[in-house]
Order: structure tokens, then C-alpha cells, then sequence
């Protein structure tokens, strides 16, 4: 397209026309009769419902983060396309953390569409990327057909669960620790920090984005998601050792009332884990709990009598990577091989990639480009 320009936002004045370019900004497809239960995870829920208001827009400029890392599309000098890396971390085999631009914010208008706008911003995001040294990128997909032909591949996979009151973990007798409801401030601080010790021992995991926390815990004065419960589990020695977000939702259906929805769910001490799932599997007034974006891997249902009693309702990825930098991101993890591999590598959208890396027994966790 001949008048297309792809660059990052310069002003405050150019950073709200494109949050008003992005598809939460010019309306996702509205919820009807109501957006109460069935989305499951932070951000969401309240922008179903059409154009969010004008203060959805100051709040969110005022959080827009790096300017210099959005790209946004103009066409005749009009914002019609957006996109941008967020600098976050993502945990590889070792366990090790590695620098990762996560995609976000993409969209192109309605009117644009199909004309080559995400392809010229996926060019301008992975060169970005590829200068600052970042040697991933990753996101999450609102569509499985849209990423792969830009080199990303689902690299991890999620799960949504229930389980029938009931049916729970038991609690464990001789836990000395304790659960307490709590407020939004102590709840985004102390999630906050179980994530960031979590994360780093689990493959896969990927830092927070800024506002994440406030967000979730309803600290962003948005008025969203009031209804979301704040529960921290703290040892005997009274640290907080894990912690969830939770919801009971009206719903007029009765076959879809009576659920504890699980927004968020982390623990760093086994103990922890077991008893914040054995309350919230038996909330007084409830039939089942349900939670979403849980690892394929659940601990839970290991520790469960029954364990074909949780069962999974929806199997999709979670994470698509692109390695921006085949030797740096390969160099950066750790193998367990007892022979050496060569990956003979074809990358047209990333050519600096493309050709021989050697994978060496010896020195597994390094590479060497050859050729
Ligand atoms: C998805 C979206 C960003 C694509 O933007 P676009 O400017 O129309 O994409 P392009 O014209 O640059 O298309 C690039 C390629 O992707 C393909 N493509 C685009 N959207 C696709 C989709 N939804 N499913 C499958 N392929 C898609 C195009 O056919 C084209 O293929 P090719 O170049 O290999 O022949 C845009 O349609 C959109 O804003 N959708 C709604 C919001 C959304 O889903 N955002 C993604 C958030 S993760």
C-alpha cells in the first residue's frame, strides 16, 4: 500500500487515537443478555459490551507502556492499525529467564483489513526486537490461523477444569497456616510477589505485564469485576505462600448457577496449593468450581480420590513463540541430549536466521551458527 507508514506513536495526542484503534478500543463483540460468568481471566470481562467510556480511555493511556515499542499503522496519515512488544521475561528450560517481547495490542480497523497492515507491523515489531536483542517473541492468539505464517508456533498449553463440590482435595490436617480475604492492595501486592518466585522455576511462565496486578485485584479504581473475591493462603510463620482470585456469579440459568469461577491460583509451598483448592471446591451455597488458563500439567488432579473427577472442558494453546534470534534463544536454555544435532534452519520472514546451527553434546547450551 503505497501511503502506508508504520512507526511508533510520537504524543499523548497520537497514544489515544490508537488505544481508540484497538479492538477493545472500537468495540469487541458485545455479550448478551449478560457478562456475568463465562470469560475467564483479568482485562476482559467489562469490555464486552461495545465502545468502553472515555475515562477507559484516559486510564488507559495513562498506562500505555514504552511509546517507543508501539507500532502503530497509518494510512493517509489516519491510525488505522496498531501493535506493540511489551519488554517482559520468559522462563526457559534450566530453569533460566530470558528477555521476551510480548505482542500485543493488535489490531487493524475494520475498513483496512486484509490489505497488509498486521504483515508490515509484524516486520517493524520483529525488527524492533531483533535490535534491542531480544531474542523471543511470544503472545497469545485470538486466532489459530493468523501467526504461524510470521514464524510463531504454540508453544504452550492451557486448560479450563471443573470438579463437583465435593469431590476436592481433603485439606491437609497439620497445615499451621492459614486463609484470610483481603483487599485489593494486599492482595496485588502479595500476588505480585508469589508470581514473580513462581515463575522462575516453571518453564514457560512469562513475567507480568504492567497493571496486570491491579487489574486482577481491582486496584485500577475501574469498578470492574466488583464482584471478584481475594483470598492469600499464609504459612505458620504467617508468609503468604499462596493466593487466588475468585468469583460467584449470578447466573438466571439454573444449570449454570451455584460456580466458583477461578480467575488466578498461585502457590510456591505444596501445602498451599492443596488447601487454597480444597476451600474453593466446597464453598458453602455452590455445585462446582471451574478455572481457566491452568497448565496441562494440574498438580490437583493427582491429589484428588477420584481423579477422573476433574474434568477438562477446553483444551487450547496458551503461548505462541517466535524465536527472533535462533542461536541466542537456543544458547539461552539448557538440553538434556547425548548426542549432537544440527538444525538446519529456513526463516523467510527472519532471514538473519536462516541456516546450520549445531546443537554439540559437549557444550549443550551453546550453539554455533555454521553456514
Ligand atoms: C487479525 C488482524 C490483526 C489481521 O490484520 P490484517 O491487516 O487484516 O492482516 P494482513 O492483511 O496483514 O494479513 C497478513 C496475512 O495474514 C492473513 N490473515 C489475516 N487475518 C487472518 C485471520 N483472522 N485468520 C487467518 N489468516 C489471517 C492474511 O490472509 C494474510 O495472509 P498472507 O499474507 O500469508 O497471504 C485483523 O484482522 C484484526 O484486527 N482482527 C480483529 C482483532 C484481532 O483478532 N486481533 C488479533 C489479536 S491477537
Amino acid at each position: 500500500m503505497a501511503d502506508l507508514v508504520v512507526r511508533p506513536v510520537a504524543s499523548d495526542e497520537e497514544a489515544e487515537r490508537f488505544l481508540r484503534a484497538t479492538p477493545n478500543g472500537m468495540g469487541l463483540p458485545t455479550w448478551e443478555p449478560e457478562p456475568a460468568a463465562w470469560w475467564s481471566g483479568p482485562g476482559l470481562g467489562a469490555r464486552f459490551g461495545g465502545v468502553p467510556d472515555a475515562a477507559w480511555f484516559l486510564r488507559e493511556r495513562g498506562s500505555l507502556p514504552d511509546r517507543d515499542r508501539t507500532q502503530a499503522a497509518f494510512v493517509g496519515g489516519e491510525l488505522v492499525g496498531t501493535s506493540g512488544l511489551l519488554s517482559l521475561e520468559l522462563t526457559v528450560p534450566g530453569p533460566r529467564t530470558l528477555p521476551m517481547g510480548g505482542v500485543t495490542w493488535v489490531g487493524v480497523h475494520p475498513t483496512h483489513r486484509r490489505q497488509g497492515l498486521l504483515r508490515a507491523m509484524m516486520r517493524a515489531l520483529l525488527d524492533d526486537g531483533h535490535r534491542r536483542g531480544e531474542a523471543v517473541a511470544a503472545l497469545s492468539a485470538s486466532e489459530g490461523g493468523i501467526y504461524g505464517r510470521f514464524g510463531f508456533g504454540p508453544a504452550t498449553t492451557q486448560v479450563r477444569w471443573e470438579l463437583s463440590r465435593g469431590q476436592g482435595p481433603a485439606r491437609p490436617a497439620s497445615d499451621g497456616g492459614r486463609l484470610a480475604l483481603v483487599g485489593p492492595e494486599e492482595a496485588g501486592a502479595a500476588w505480585a510477589a508469589l508470581h514473580e518466585e513462581a515463575r522462575r522455576t516453571r518453564v514457560g511462565e512469562v513475567s507480568a505485564y504492567p497493571g496486570y496486578w491491579d487489574t486482577l485485584a481491582g486496584r485500577d479504581e475501574s469498578g470492574r469485576d466488583a464482584s471478584r473475591l481475594r483470598v492469600l493462603h499464609c504459612d505458620s510463620a504467617g508468609r503468604v505462600d499462596g493466593g487466588a482470585a475468585y468469583r460467584i456469579p449470578w447466573s438466571p440459568l439454573p444449570e449454570e448457577s451455584g460456580l466458583v469461577q477461578v480467575d488466578w491460583l498461585e502457590a510456591v509451598a505444596p501445602s498451599a496449593y492443596t488447601v487454597l483448592w480444597s476451600f474453593l471446591s466446597d464453598q458453602d451455597l455452590t455445585r462446582r468450581v471451574a478455572a481457566g488458563h491452568r497448565p496441562v500439567d494440574e498438580p490437583l488432579r493427582w491429589q484428588l480420590r477420584d481423579p477422573r473427577a476433574l474434568r477438562v472442558t477446553r483444551l487450547s494453546d496458551n503461548l505462541w513463540v517466535r524465536l527472533i534470534d535462533v542461536g541466542a534463544a537456543l544458547a539461552a536454555r539448557r538440553y538434556a541430549i547425548s548426542s549432537t544435532i544440527v538444525l538446519e534452519v529456513a526463516d523467510a520472514f527472519c532471514p538473519w536466521n536462516a541456516g546450520r546451527w549445531i546443537l554439540d553434546r559437549s557444550s549443550a547450551h551453546r550453539m554455533w551458527k555454521h553456514g
